[in-house]
């Protein structure tokens, strides 16, 4: 049950670096905290989502120098995209800002003071490279020359992208500063420090605390274990940021005063609203902080972030929710391949409730990274939305408005029906809240088919063909709209401007708090089409504009797998070998060999396209067992999406065995 007095949430997202336009990585981040956000509001909690652009850096400044217009100008054309881009997304945040913001200008000022007063800034001199031409120091990225180790040209100052080694740019063969070609010198100059060993013991309660997802607990403790390092936090002039107070041409480096912005645009929340700020930022109080990142900064927000707030006598994260990276068609996204997907391509040729609910229906608590195979996105789009949950409305919406006066039955024709769908809320929401949205996708659509299944039971066009069944056909239709309005309250954090055309179709708000009351008696309004299908052929025409359109510079954060002949343990221990069960083998038209098998694991389902045809006649393969690699990315094939892939064994043609079934295997155990 919801508590009584609603939680006071104040929850983020990572910010977008002003230097681009947003892309589907972006997407998936924005849409998960969003989900989770209108969850909580549903659910009747306070719940405030804030997030900005991350302005400052080198890279801002160089790029607005390139287009020869001020950074100032630079990020506010981008900050409008990238408003304009969430919006469409019907990302609802309470306040979207910038670091470049007074408010952040304060509170990078306030919190430098407060750690330097209790002797946690240090500072010292370092030698850097510099760009003697351009009179710049150069960080890694900006230095360019060839590998050390495979010699390859062209690579940047911090890794290899031919053979994947790291190193400092002072490795390099022959380097040259990226941005003037210039041989790079070295000089001398004094740079602050964050004394982040100051605060082991503090960081390692908090590793300790349940606070992060185990997994990146884990990762950051090779952190501590390792022995932390003092955090270089300031830049020399010429930089693009805030200057330092007290210390003319210093800087603070971009991550100093990055997620400080977190709390500069709620603050300009509260200032533009009257909403109370301290409360959410000072220890000790009832109000939680959540911020959703990626896997690539956890760093940032798990060691230095938390560390700084507890200085500066500040509140520290309730939790940090730690998302995976965004693959499409199960590599990393390509300018080549058209997978290099912005937002703003993606929305001129498809619906953006589409992809957020199929975001919803991969994305978990985990870290792991989320894959978007576009033939599969429609597959799943059109089948489970359009299907099976619009179509439990357009069925019956229309014998109501025909026959009853577009009112709902006065009785509930199968109140346990109604009872169980209502029931089911409760083991939703919990997974909603822990993030598992593809776990309760999987629960909706399961739903759905049991309303489908009632309606085709009761088969109401036929009654509507009966004399003296139009009672009948009242009470099947308005039960099958009632299971519609559970689901859609249901759906309503994924899907909203969805479930805002169903709220005027049933002419009632669709919110987790009254899920209880049926809909009786009750006059409907105009039912409108709630979403079309996915045509292939737009995601097509997306594809082929993202090759056109893919910026240069502006790489996704992904690393390809490094190929090799054999495979270590550690690769194999990630192969996850269950127990499957074949409850469904069809034959496949135009591939002899191939069956289409679903197996069931237990807690889910899979199709999977197997050449075992020279073995087995489908019939005879249901209800065998099978052991099935439960974890390989989706593949498409010519005949659709193979989830995965079994295993049998043999000399081939006919003699190719599965298990047979047996007491002590039960789908979904895993084979070790
Ligand atoms: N500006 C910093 C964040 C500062 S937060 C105080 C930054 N910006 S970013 O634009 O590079 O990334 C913003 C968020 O998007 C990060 O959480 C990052 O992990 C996420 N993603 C960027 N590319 C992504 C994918 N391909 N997939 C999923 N998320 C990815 O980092
Ligand atoms: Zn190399």
């Amino acid at each position: 049950m919801a508590p009584t007095s609603p939680r006071k949430i104040l929850v983020t997202s990572a910010l977008p670096y002003a230097n681009a336009p947003l892309h589907l990585g972006h997407m998936l981040e924005q849409v998960q905290t969003d989900i989770w956000v209108r969850f909580q509001k549903s659910r009747g909690h306070d719940c405030l989502y804030v997030c900005a652009d991350d302005a400052h850096g080198t890279a801002i400044m160089l790029a607005a120098e390139k287009q020869g217009i001020t950074p100032e100008q630079h990020i506010e054309r981008i900050r409008a995209d990238h408003e304009r881009d969430s919006a469409a997304f019907l990302i609802d945040f309470a306040n979207f800002h910038s670091t470049h913001s007074p408010e952040n200008r304060y509170w990078a000022e306030e919190i430098y003071r407060r750690l330097k007063a209790n002797g946690h800034i240090a500072s010292r001199a370092i030698i850097q490279a510099y760009d003697p031409e351009k009179q710049l120091f150069l960080a890694d990225r900006f230095i360019k020359g060839s590998c050390p180790r495979c010699k390859t040209p062209d690579q940047y100052g911090d890794n290899c992208e031919a053979c994947g080694a790291t190193y400092t740019p002072a490795d390099l063969i022959d380097p040259v500063s990226a941005i003037s070609g210039a041989t790079p010198i070295e000089k001398e100059s004094i740079h602050f420090f964050f004394r982040l060993p100051e605060f082991e013991s503090m960081l390692r309660q908090w590793l300790d605390s349940d606070t992060l997802q185990p997994q990146v607990a884990n990762k950051l403790r090779e952190w501590t274990d390792g022995g932390l390092q003092e955090w270089d936090i300031s830049r020399d002039a010429p930089y693009f940021g805030f200057e330092i107070p007290g210390e003319p041409g210093k800087y603070f480096y971009v991550w100093l005063d990055a997620p400080i912005g977190y709390i500069a645009s709620f603050q300009n929340y509260c200032e533009r609203t009257g909403h109370p700020f301290e409360p959410y930022w000072l220890p000790g109080g009832d109000t939680e902080l959540y911020h959703f990142i990626g896997k690539d900064i956890i760093n940032f927000h798990g060691l230095f972030w938390p560390a700084m707030l507890h200085s500066a006598g500040l509140r520290t994260p309730t939790a940090i929710f730690v998302h995976g990276f965004l693959t499409v068609n199960g590599t990393k996204m390509s300018k080549s391949r058209g997978t290099f997907i912005n937002a703003r391509t993606y929305l001129e040729h498809l619906d953006a409730e589409y992809l957020r609910y199929y975001f919803a229906a991969k994305l978990s608590g985990s870290v792991d990274d989320i894959d978007l195979n576009l033939e599969d996105f429609v597959q799943r789009v059109n089948s489970d939305v359009v299907g099976k949950i619009v179509n439990i409305a357009s069925r019956c919406a229309g014998f109501l408005a025909r026959g009853f006066d577009n009112t709902m039955a006065d009785e509930c024709a199968e109140p346990a029906l109604l009872a169980d769908f209502i029931a089911r809320g409760e083991a939703i929401a919990e997974l909603y809240e822990q993030r598992e949205f593809n776990k309760a996708m999987r629960e909706v659509v399961a739903l759905a088919d049991r309303a489908n299944q009632y309606i085709d039971e009761k088969k109401p066009w036929l009654l509507a063909k009966q004399e003296g069944a139009a009672g009948e056909v009242h009470a099947v239709c308005s039960m099958g709209v009632d299971l519609f309005r559970v689901l859609m309250t249901y759906l309503k954090p994924v899907l909203p401007a969805m479930a805002a055309k169903a709220e005027s179709f049933l002419a009632c708000s669709l919110d987790w708090t009254g899920l209880q009351q049926p809909l009786q008696g009750h006059r409907l309004g105009t039912f409108e089409p709630l979403l079309t299908r996915v045509d292939p052929k737009q995601v097509e025409a997306m594809v082929e504009a993202s090759k056109a359109a893919a910026p240069a510079g502006s790489a996704p954060k992904t690393q390809e797998p490094d190929l090799a002949a054999t495979i270590a343990f550690e690769d194999f221990a990630k192969v996850d070998l269950r127990i499957a069960e074949i409850v469904a083998a069809e034959l496949v038209e135009g591939a002899d060999k191939l069956l289409r098998l679903t197996l069931n694991l237990g807690d889910s389902q899979k199709q999977v396209f197997a050449g075992i045809r020279s073995a087995y006649e489908p019939a005879e393969l249901v209800g065998k067992l099978t052991v099935m690699v439960a974890n390989l990315a989706p593949r498409k094939m010519r005949f659709g999406v193979s989830e995965g892939m079994v295993l049998a064994a043999g000399p081939g043609g006919k003699e190719l065995f599965l298990l047979e079934p047996h007491a002590g295997a039960r789908p979904g155990m895993q084979v070790k």
